[in-house]
């Protein structure tokens, strides 16, 4: 075909607007929209935050039972109500108070923790089951328990399994039960999460193998609510109340339509505010797209950063380990980030001056440059979405560290890092003075990713600028999904929906079995 020959397609002429209707007030009454701060089966505290963060149950103050020797707790509430927030302040406020953890390699880079799996040395329910019996779990979570944490808190438990709950509930029970022999307290498990957002994936039967080019049966979800020993979990079930990452009381209420599987209502909200639909994917929208797969996130961001015409930066990232025995979460770290000038970015850390928040996890903006100042290692300045501030991005270190020297490290000595260089990247075995520590292992990487895409999964806990989503896409027929990816983000004015109305009203979907939740 000719250029001359290219024919523009007549356009269908575009519906008349109609005046958005308001949302009954009743249907708005239908909702308890979230305004309390903090509740709890013992009553409500209103008295604000951080005495919500203190009033967190300290799961291992309990009473010792013999028939449930680990003391459990369960903080739920819908997205955006604290609770890593929460529990983050109480940490910090009480750093023995618990060891954090996350429940997917993903999450525990998102929010900064380590996965339970690596707390615990294993990798799915079946090497769970093996480092239970062999009793390496066992000892590793006594380490744990050794170094003065009072509990472990697992973050975003709604992708955990039925099995693997029941598994780590036996390994805390079989350590507790030692320690009250011994006269120790116990180390309390507190789950936290909410069964609104991601489900746990089904493992597959040994021997499984997919049909190249079917996609696979999906199996049904075993949450981990399902495990046998979750009455303990819920009798001691704490709900945050008030949502913080969105104000807008129509968002807010489009929000609760959705995650309860009210499709209709929850459209009929959105329509009241004015929302409308999109009907293709803006390839050049100004916020970052949620796809289905990670390797259509590669390509996207990999457009996008094409597209850029500044400075190349490259961005690595180094690690060691004694032994070699890095944690397996960072393998979600490439060795080197590849970034430019003017590129879209998004920081994965929490930065405070003084107190006051510089940026947080999953603040997006735009790369502006690298700065550098004498002796540490270069900034990347990023101007933020959120305030339009420039902010120098750090490189973080991580640690593998002990509080005992440990054993198996033939190191022929363990150099003393003092104040001056405390925590810096040392690759060798060292100990750290002002921690008391002795380190294994580090990884030093930025903690920015390219923004222009992400998968659903990626983004699990995050507080996001803006958002483009993809409604048709296959992933957003199960439940909980769309409600998930739209609750990441702060306003109605940030969130592009792609698709029709239909399809929204009816993609809106909850798994029966977490109504109580809902
Ligand atoms: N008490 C608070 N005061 C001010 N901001 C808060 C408070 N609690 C939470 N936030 C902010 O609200 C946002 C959501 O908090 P957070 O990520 O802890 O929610 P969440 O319940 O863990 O959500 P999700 O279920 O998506 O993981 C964050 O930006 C956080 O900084
Ligand atoms: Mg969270």
């Amino acid at each position: 075909m000719t250029e001359d020959e290219v024919t523009e397609p007549a356009l269908a002429p575009a519906p008349a607007p109609s005046a958005p209707a308001l949302p009954s007030d009743s249907l708005l009454d239908q909702l308890e929209l979230s305004t309390g701060h903090f509740q709890r089966g013992q009553g409500i505290d209103l008295s604000g935050l951080s005495e919500a963060a203190s009033s967190v149950p300290d799961a291992a103050r309990g009473q010792f039972s013999p028939d449930a020797p680990t003391p459990c707790a369960f903080i739920t509430g819908r997205a955006g109500s604290g609770k890593t927030w929460t529990i983050r302040e109480r940490c910090s406020s009480d750093p023995q108070y618990a060891a954090l953890a996350s429940s997917t390699g993903i999450s525990a880079i998102n929010l900064n923790t380590v996965t339970i799996h690596s707390l615990l040395g294993f990798f799915d329910t079946d090497s769970l089951r093996d480092a239970y019996l062999h009793g390496s779990a066992q000892r590793r979570l006594r380490k744990v328990a050794d170094e003065g944490f009072r509990n472990v808190v697992v973050d975003e438990c709604s992708m955990i399994g039925r099995e693997t709950l029941d598994l780590l509930v036996r390994v805390f029970d079989d350590v507790n039960l030692h320690r009250e022999e011994k006269g120790e307290g116990p180390v309390g498990l507190i789950l936290l999460g909410d069964f609104g957002q991601l489900p746990s994936i089904a493992d597959r039967p040994a021997g499984y193998r997919p049909t190249p080019g079917r996609r696979s049966k999906s199996l049904p979800t075993p949450w981990c609510f399902e495990s046998q020993f979750w009455g303990r979990f819920a009798e001691n079930e704490t709900r945050l109340m008030k949502v913080w990452r969105q104000t807008d009381p129509r968002f807010l209420a489009a929000l609760d339509f959705a995650r309860a599987g009210r499709g209709r209502e929850s459209l009929e909200v959105l329509r009241s505010s004015g929302f409308a639909f999109s009907d293709s994917v803006d390839m050049v929208y100004k916020g970052t797209t949620v796809v289905g797969k990670n390797d259509e996130v590669d390509r996207i961001n990999q457009l996008r950063l094409d597209r850029e015409r500044g400075r190349l930066i490259q961005l690595p990232s180094r690690r060691w380990a004694a032994g070699g025995k890095t944690r397996p979460e960072w393998k979600h770290i490439p060795d080197r980030t590849i970034l430019r000038e003017g590129c879209y970015v998004m920081i994965l850390a929490n930065q405070y001056d003084e107190g006051r928040m510089v940026y947080a996890n999953g603040d997006c903006g735009w790369v502006r440059g690298i700065e550098s100042a004498h002796g540490t290692q270069p900034s990347v300045m990023v101007e933020l979405v959120r305030t339009g501030e420039v902010v120098a991005v750090q490189s973080l270190v991580r640690d593998i560290s002990h509080l005992e020297k440990p054993q198996w490290v033939s190191a022929a000595e363990w150099p003393e890092q003092g104040k001056e260089s405390d925590g810096r990247f040392l690759a060798q075995p060292h100990y750290r003075k002002a921690k008391g520590r002795y380190v294994v292992g580090q990884m030093e990487y930025y903690p920015l990713r390219l923004a222009y895409a992400t998968t659903l999964h990626k983004a699990q806990g995050l507080t996001m600028d803006s958002c483009q989503v993809d409604i048709r896409s296959w992933m957003m027929k199960s439940p909980a999904m769309i409600y998930t990816a739209l609750s990441r983000c702060r306003t109605l004015a940030g969130l592009r929906l792609v698709g029709t109305a239909e399809m929204f009203a009816d993609r809106c979907k909850a798994d029966p079995k977490v109504a109580r939740w809902l």
